[in-house]
């Protein structure tokens, strides 16, 4: 048996020089665990958010360290104490922590799902983060309720392409923020209002916004309090400092996306079926992955990137 592998790793923080493709060993699955060989892993900000360092002190992780959020692949071996999955089984699923970016991962088998029959591993591996991190941004930490106006920033990137169709299915009225080039896309997926950022200033457009889902951060956050109702929120998926940034009178609340197998093979299934729409724009071959990590904080771009591991 081979017991080298190729993985996209850092070995120190840095900017796109610091990712290098390694030989490292292939680990056994340990109980509770599965090997996974990947076929497709998706490509998100918390790729060059760790390779900076920019979360360290939020998620301390020892270094090297294998990058890559999301995979899709086909199980290869399996740990003691696992029943619900064999060998051969497609699989799907959010790592929890990193480690994607590997041609073979042992994974917790709990966080997995099985991959539906017609959608293939490029297809399987964009949705575990961004569609279930959507949801759940929605859902669970903003609490949609139909009738309610929500206003979603970024909503053609990959959380946001999937949030305007949750809220849109839960009865909100949707006000979506998107570049020049993506409001037509927006607009396909169901939102009621279409604001260009690059040419219009949301907040001398809305008022009364009931959830703001703000997967954009920065300046943007501050400037969103204004267009909320009085019992308004925001939720961030990218500034873990938003309660020091809440005013006084205003609620704001982070966001942190956790594994959800369950909820992930029924948004799969609605993938499969054509009920929810996942836009991938870009699939890149493995020895690409260290150029995509850099273009997700550099580049426009809607939808996901997804590394095809056989390209
Ligand atoms: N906390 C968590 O658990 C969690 C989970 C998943 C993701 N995240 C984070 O959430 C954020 C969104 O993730 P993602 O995968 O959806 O990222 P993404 O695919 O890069 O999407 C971001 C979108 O925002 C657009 N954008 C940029 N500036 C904007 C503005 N001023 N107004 C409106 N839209 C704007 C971008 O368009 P252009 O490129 O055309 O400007 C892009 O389409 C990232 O920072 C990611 O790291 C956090």
């Amino acid at each position: 048996m081979n017991t080298i592998q190729r993985a996209v790793l850092i070995r120190s923080y840095g900017g796109a020089a610091a990712v290098e493709v390694a030989d490292i060993p292939k680990s056994e699955p340990k109980e509770g665990q599965v090997l996974v060989r990947v076929r497709a892993a998706g490509v998100n900000g918390i790729d060059w958010k760790v390779r900076e360092g920019n979360v360290r002190n939020a998620f301390p992780l020892p270094l090297p360290i294998v990058l890559g959020a999301e995979l899709a692949g086909v199980v290869d071996a399996v740990g003691t104490g696992v029943s619900h999955l064999q060998v051969g089984d497609r699989v799907m699923g959010a790592m929890g922590r990193l480690g994607a970016y590997a041609e073979f991962v042992t994974v917790n088998a709990a966080t997995l799902s099985h991959t539906p029959d017609g959608l293939d591993d490029v297809g399987a591996a964009a949705i575990p983060v961004a569609a279930v991190a959507a949801w759940n941004s929605l859902n669970h930490a903003g609490s949609i309720q139909s009738g309610q106006r929500i206003l979603i920033h970024g909503a053609a990137g990959g959380l946001g392409g999937y949030a305007v169709q949750f809220a849109k299915r839960a009865g909100a009225e949707v006000f979506a923020i998107a570049a020049t080039a993506d409001t037509d896309y927006v607009r396909s997926l169901g939102a009621d209002h279409v604001i260009d950022y690059q040419t219009q200033s949301f907040e001398e457009l809305v008022r009364d916004i009931d959830l703001v889902l703000d997967y954009v951060g920065g300046e943007i956050l501050d400037r969103s309090w204004q267009v909320l109702t009085q019992n308004g929120v925001v939720v961030s998926t990218v500034s873990p400092d938003i309660l020091a940034r809440t005013p006084a009178n205003r609620r704001g609340l982070w966001f942190m996306n956790k594994p959800d197998p369950e909820l992930l093979e029924r948004l799969a299934e609605e993938v499969a079926s054509g009920k929810l729409q996942s836009r991938i724009s870009e699939v890149i071959g493995f020895a690409d992955i260290s150029e995509a990590i850099e273009r997700n904080r550099t580049a426009s771009r809607a939808g996901k990137v997804v590394a095809d591991f056989a390209l």
